[in-house]
């Protein structure tokens, strides 16, 4: 269903040199042998999660389809990037749906938690708090305020109807609330860390809030999981990627620039760089994930990427079919010079944007590229690209023999902001 299409590389990969490497770290991964063994809940979680939870999950988002405006999803890093992705992608950046979800406990911006609070001062809301450690500071500060401004709003024994918590399942300071004040609670299991947590109660609850199709999602990664469950590299897309991805980075390249051209995809690029810069970025190694969201960008970051200093690879998201499109309408007066194109579909125009474009990178700028190809990005295709980057990134991590499930790096910040803040023992 997904082509990785190689072609467009100027430095062709020998996947010969890489055969011994990958058989062995598919190996590895299987036996779960490699340095973070305990977070590879994922892999099969497509076909053994836990079938009641995910009627709870599904009976759940009915209920707060049927009684409220808006849901807040409290969460930072991989307790919501996934769920936003997913969402924006499926569901459009204006939709008509009549749950709108809001994303918060991702900031300590006054200002914009401020906005949100008066935002939902006159909204019915419910609130889906999601901390795997339970202890995040941006996400408690924000669901202490949500949670007051509802027991404010609606009482304390409506409020705790209309809380639904996404954590650890014994663990933690949330589970513990949760607990207390008889929240429903959904578990992220203890074998998967936020980044690779998706397509668990982390992301499929709100995403089942969104009116999406979560059994599609689940189909789609298992279809994923079976097929890239296989050593030969020869054939499995998904190690080709990966493959390529070191293959670029031993070769001097140090930028993975993630392209898409519709501004729903944008946050799909933002959970694959979490996915990849959290899980590689370690020892002095790794390569930097950015993004860019064409056309607009081509009026911005366009230049560095065609004549810049050649740091950078591309790889490039292109689904042929787009959610939704409008034609070109003919004009009497043709002022603007636009007629030779009327009647024609903005997706026409929009593939002819990326065809004219990776000419201009590949043959002029002498950018390599590596296209992933889909037909159309639906629920399905969506728990599939999911599950093929998360398979992708801990065959990479491992190449560049980093573990892709640790992030020794994010506790150093929290440490001095910590002493700064006067809290005990920093
Ligand atoms: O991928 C990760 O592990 C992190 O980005 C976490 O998801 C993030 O720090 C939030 O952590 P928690 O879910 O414990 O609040």
């Amino acid at each position: 269903m997904l082509k990785v299409n190689l072609e467009h590389l100027i430095d062709k990969v020998d996947f010969k040199d890489y055969e011994d490497k990958v058989k062995l770290i598919n190996e590895g991964i299987n036996n779960k042998s490699f340095p973070g063994n305990d977070y590879l809940g994922w892999l099969n979680y497509p076909n053994n999660y836990d079938k009641k939870e995910l009627n709870l999950i599904k009976q759940k988002a009915r209920y707060v389809r049927e009684n409220f405006e808006v849901l807040v999803v409290c969460g930072i890093g991989g307790s919501y990037l996934g769920a936003l992705a997913a969402i924006n992608a499926l569901r459009g950046l204006y939709t008509d749906d009549k749950l709108e979800i809001i994303f918060l406990g991702q900031t300590f911006s006054g200002s914009y938690i401020a906005q949100v609070l008066d935002y939902l001062k006159h909204k019915r809301f419910a609130i889906n708090v999601i901390s795997k450690s339970g202890t995040t500071t941006e996400t408690s500060i924000s669901f202490r305020l949500l949670k007051k401004l509802l027991e404010t709003k609606i009482g304390k024994t409506n409020a705790s109807k209309a809380i639904f918590a996404t954590t650890d399942k014994e663990k933690g300071a949330l589970k513990q609330e949760a607990n207390k004040q008889g929240y429903t609670t959904f578990t992220l299991p203890s074998d998967i860390g936020g980044r690779y947590s998706v397509l668990t109660a982390v992301g499929l609850f709100p995403i089942a809030c969104a009116g999406i199709d979560v059994d599609e999602m689940l189909e789609g990664a298992e279809e994923a999981m079976k097929e890239f469950d296989n050593e030969d590299i020869n054939t499995n897309a998904c190690y080709q990627y990966a493959v390529t991805r070191d293959y670029m980075y031993r070769h001097k390249k140090c930028v993975e620039m993630f392209v898409t051209y519709e501004p729903q995809y944008r946050e799909i690029a933002e959970w694959w760089k979490q996915l990849f810069g959290e899980s590689e970025g370690k020892d002095g190694k790794g390569l930097l994930p950015a993004s860019v969201t064409f056309s607009t960008d081509l009026h911005s970051l366009g230049q560095f990427i065609q004549d810049g200093s050649k740091i950078l690879f591309e790889t490039l998201l292109f689904i042929k079919n787009p959610m939704k499109d409008v034609t070109i309408p003919h004009d009497e007066e043709n002022l603007d010079g636009l007629n030779y194109i009327e009647n024609k579909s903005l997706s026409y125009v929009n593939e002819k944007a990326y065809l004219g474009t990776l000419e201009a990178h590949e043959k002029d700028g002498k950018v390599n590229n590596v296209v992933l190809e889909l037909d159309k990005l639906d629920s399905h295709n969506l728990g599939y690209l999911f599950y093929f980057f998360m398979k992708a990134c801990a065959m990479s991590a491992y190449l560049l023999e980093v573990n892709p499930f640790n992030q020794p790096g994010v506790e150093i910040y929290k440490k001095n902001m910590f002493h700064l803040l006067g809290k005990k023992g920093y």
